[in-house]
Parts: structure tokens; C-alpha cells; sequence
């Protein structure tokens, strides 16, 4: 079976062809940063017209390199949400008119849901059940993924996820947008010679806060010589969220039990965290790079589960700004 996946939820312009869920056939992905870089953020209604521009030669593209004709997919898979609304608009947009005219199913997804697939993509013998933890711009939360599609909240950031602090962090650092890649990368000439405080909330809490650290660092920025401490500061920053996050991960692998977590979103391409998940006394699996952050091969595999269990999306399929991964049911129909 051969799915189309499209992802426009954010900065990224992406189409993918993925074979049985689990195959990548071409995963392309345009990506915005350039045009959104000297704001220090994502312009959303510059991302929407960007992505109207992009999403038809990047869809194009998944065919070429796939070598796939468009009649030969079977189904096509888009997120519907959580995301900047205009962006997911296209996506959306397009997936219908596609699924419409080649007369195949549309199956709506939770990028979250993408996420946690890109594991599907990496490990051919991955099933649930298993933890999950989701490290990304928007989301730092643990789910028990119970079977494919079913998710348990176990816990969440009550302020910033932790990719969000990464941007904001770095922004007081001077560093281009978006954060976290260029303050892993400064991290690397420093040493994590400042203290910053370790917020681990109430004993058996799997929630995060990572607001309290983002004061802190401006609180030391204000007092010390930022030109000469930058990659200490950068270094302390990621050293203190990290054990923060080892430690979460740690507790949730006692508290449920499991021996097996799945780390997944953009944070989980650094490398200095996949360092220390290696270190963990338990089964900790993540990504390859190529599919930590956004991408429509994610999408894809997502949906091919979501295909298996008889889930698909009416053409009435919109948008969802604010989609939770626990209210997804109404996304969906009986296929046929
Ligand atoms: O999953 P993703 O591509 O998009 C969302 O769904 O949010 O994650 C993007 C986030 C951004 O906040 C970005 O700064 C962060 O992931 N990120 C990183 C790294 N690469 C991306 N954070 C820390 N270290 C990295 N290497
Ligand atoms: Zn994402």
C-alpha cells in the first residue's frame, strides 16, 4: 500500500510516498526558515502564502524521487492538526482536492501522531505498547501509546515545551532562528559552569516546567559578560533541561513499568541528549535525524495505521488549530 503523507502544520512544506507504513520511498522537505529568520520567528501569514506557493511542486517532487505515478497511491495522508491554522489550511486544502479527484482516501492525522510514527519508519519491528515522549516546538509530553493510535496522557509542560525554551533561550543569546540547533551547536565550545535550578515538580509528577529556567538564564544574562560566557550559558542551559528530561524519563519507566520509551519532535535531534538516552538503563529509541523534525514521511506512516484500523477522513476534514491527541476520534469515518 502506497501513501501519500502531506505536513504543512508549521515552517515546513512537506510530501512524502511511504510503502506499508514502514518504507520510505521520497520524503521532501521545503523548508521556510530562510524567509521567516529575520523576524526571529514564524510569520504565520508569510508561512501560509509560502506554503500555497510550495506545496504543488513539493508534492511533484515526492513523485519524481518516489519514481510512483499519482494513480498508483492508494490513499493520502495530511495533518489536520495541532498547528498554525493558515499553514494547516493548505495542507488540508490540498490533500482533499487530491484525494477527491484521484478517488482515493483522505485520512486526516495528528502531527503528534507523525511523530511518534517516524519510529515505525526506523524500527521495522516496533509496536505498541510503549512510553512515548514527544520534545518538540509545541509539545513536551509523555504518552503509554496503548495500540496504534491510542494514547494515554501521562504528563505535560505546564508552561513552554522544551523546543520553545531552546528558542527563547537562544534568542537571549543572539542566536538565529530557530534556536535549538544553533545553541546545541554553541554548547559545544562551553562548559555548564552556571547553576541553574532543576525543576522537577512534585514527587511522581511526569509534567515538566521549563519557565523557571528560562528566568534564571536571563537573571544571569543581566549580571554576567554575555560576549564571554555565551557557550557556558548555552551550555549550562542544555545541561540542566537535560537531566531534567533523563530524570522525567527515568520516572516514567518506574512508574509505569515499561522498559521501553520511544523519544520523538525536533529536540530529539540533538546529539548531546541522544548521548545521555544512551546511558539510560532501559530500551530508548529515537529517530533518525532526517525524520526528528517535520516531514510528511511521519505523516504518512501515521496514516497507514490509521488506514488498517478502518480510519479515514470525510472530504468535510478541516483544520484544527488546538487538535488534541486524545479528541481525535471525531477526524475520522469508516473507510470505504
Ligand atoms: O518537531 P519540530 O520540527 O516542530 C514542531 O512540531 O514543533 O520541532 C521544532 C523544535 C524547535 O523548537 C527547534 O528549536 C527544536 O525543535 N530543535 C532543537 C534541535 N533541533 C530542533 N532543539 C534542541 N536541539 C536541537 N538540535
Ligand atoms: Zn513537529
Amino acid at each position: 500500500m502506497l501513501i501519500l503523507g502531506i505536513e504543512t502544520s508549521c515552517d515546513e512544506t512537506a510530501a512524502a510516498i511511504v510503502r506499508d507504513g514502514r518504507e520510505i520511498l521520497s520524503n521532501v522537505i521545503y523548508t521556510q526558515i530562510p524567509l521567516h529568520a529575520p523576524f526571529g520567528g514564524v510569520v504565520p501569514e508569510l508561512a501560509s502564502r509560502n506554503h500555497m506557493e510550495k506545496i504543488s511542486p513539493v508534492v511533484e517532487e515526492a513523485f519524481r524521487q518516489a519514481g510512483v505515478k499519482k494513480e498508483a497511491i492508494d490513499a493520502v495522508a495530511v495533518t489536520s492538526g495541532p498547528g498554525l491554522v493558515g499553514p494547516l489550511i493548505v495542507g488540508v486544502s490540498f490533500a482533499k482536492a487530491l484525494s477527491f479527484s484521484l478517488g482515493i482516501p483522505l485520512i486526516g492525522v495528528h502531527h503528534l501522531d507523525g511523530h511518534i510514527a517516524a519510529n515505525y519508519l526506523s524500527f521495522s519491528d516496533l509496536e505498541p505498547p510503549f512510553l512515548a515522549l514527544i520534545l518538540s516546538g509545541g509539545h513536551s509530553h509523555f504518552y503509554n501509546v496503548k495500540a496504534f493510535g491510542d494514547y494515554e496522557l501521562l504528563g505535560a509542560t505546564r508552561d513552554d515545551a522544551l523546543g520553545e525554551a531552546f528558542d527563547k533561550v537562544a534568542r537571549m543569546l543572539d542566536l538565529p532562528y530557530p534556536g535549538g540547533p544553533h545553541l546545541e551547536k554553541l554548547a559545544l565550545e562551553g562548559k555548564p559552569s552556571f547553576e541553574l535550578p532543576v525543576t522537577l515538580l512534585e514527587e511522581g509528577s511526569l509534567d515538566f516546567s521549563f519557565s523557571g529556567i528560562k528566568s534564571a538564564v536571563k537573571m544571569l544574562i543581566d549580571k554576567i559578560d554575555l560576549e564571554k560566557e555565551k557557550a557556558n550559558v548555552a551550555a549550562s542551559f542544555q545541561e540542566t533541561v537535560f537531566s531534567i528530561v533523563t530524570e522525567k524519563i527515568r520516572r516514567a519507566l518506574r512508574l509505569s513499568e515499561k522498559k521501553r520509551i520511544v523519544i520523538a519532535g525536533g529536540v530529539a535531534s540533538n546529539q548531546r541528549l541522544r548521548a545521555l538516552l544512551d546511558e539510560l538503563p532501559a530500551e530508548v529509541l529515537y529517530p533518525p535525524l532526517s525524520i526528528c523534525t517535520d516531514n510528511g514521511a511521519m505523516i504518512a506512516a501515521a496514516g497507514y495505521y490509521l488506514y488498517e484500523q478502518g480510519k479515514c477522513s470525510p472530504l468535510t476534514l478541516n483544520a484544527r488549530a488546538n487538535l488534541s491527541l486524545s479528541s481525535t476520534e471525531d477526524l475520522w469515518i469508516t473507510c470505504g
